[in-house]
């Protein structure tokens, strides 16, 4: 069972990040979320979703919706410095910020650190493991494309949300299952989100 930390920021497309969940749950990985306070702005705004702010209500509703247990979801806050994937003693397998914010593009190109979502990311690049970040601003400035290029040297996943047309998209939910299915790729975690091409 793969251990994924889940991270939501403040930058539209949530259903991006709500797909993620639901998909990371149903081929059974274990999902570590964290969620910073802009994310439940963005989440009232694109999806009417009241996220609250407790991590531990959070936590409580998402097993509910989601009919899983304490230990396939777990939900931290910002400042829970004992959460496992604080420490690279425990990172998981891997780690996906969808949607990413440039503020989160920025402080994790920086190292800050200085809340769990930074920390966490941190963790998964100097324990050398999956980091996939989902930016999603437009148009890019040099600034956000010097912090991508900075990161992607360093083998982090930068995944913005562009989904293809090829595949005659009919809904949202088909651009959305598209960078999904991109997703969960690179975290090697199966899906039949969408036909793969030359099948
Ligand atoms: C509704 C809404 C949409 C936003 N969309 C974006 C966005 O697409 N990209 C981005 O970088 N920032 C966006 N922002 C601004 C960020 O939320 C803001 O920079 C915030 O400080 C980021 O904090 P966080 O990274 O802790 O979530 C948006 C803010 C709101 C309220």
């Amino acid at each position: 069972m793969k251990i994924i930390t889940l991270a939501f920021t403040g930058a539209s497309g949530f259903p991006y990040g709500l797909r993620t969940l639901e998909c990371l749950l149903a081929a059974g990985c274990r999902v570590r979320l964290v969620y910073t306070q802009v994310a439940q702005i963005v989440a009232k705004q694109e999806l009417d979703l009241t996220w609250p702010s407790r991590a531990a209500d959070l936590a409580e509703l998402l097993r509910a919706q989601y009919g899983v247990d304490a230990e396939q979801l777990q939900v931290f806050g910002q400042q829970e410095w004992f959460a496992p994937m604080a420490s690279g003693s425990n990172p998981g397998d891997g780690m996906v910020v969808v949607p990413c914010t440039m503020g989160a593009l920025s402080a994790i190109a920086n190292g800050a650190s200085d809340n769990l979502l930074e920390r966490a990311a941190d963790v998964m690049i100097k324990e050398r493991k999956t980091l996939i970040l989902v930016p999603r601003e437009t148009p890019f400035s040099a600034i956000h494309l010097e912090h991508m290029l900075k990161l992607s040297r360093l083998g982090v996943v930068i995944l913005p949300p562009n989904p293809g047309f090829y595949h005659h998209p009919k809904t949202i939910e088909d651009l959305v299952d598209f960078v999904v299915a991109r997703i969960l790729d690179q975290l090697n975690v199966p899906h039949q989100l969408m036909q793969r091409w030359g099948e």
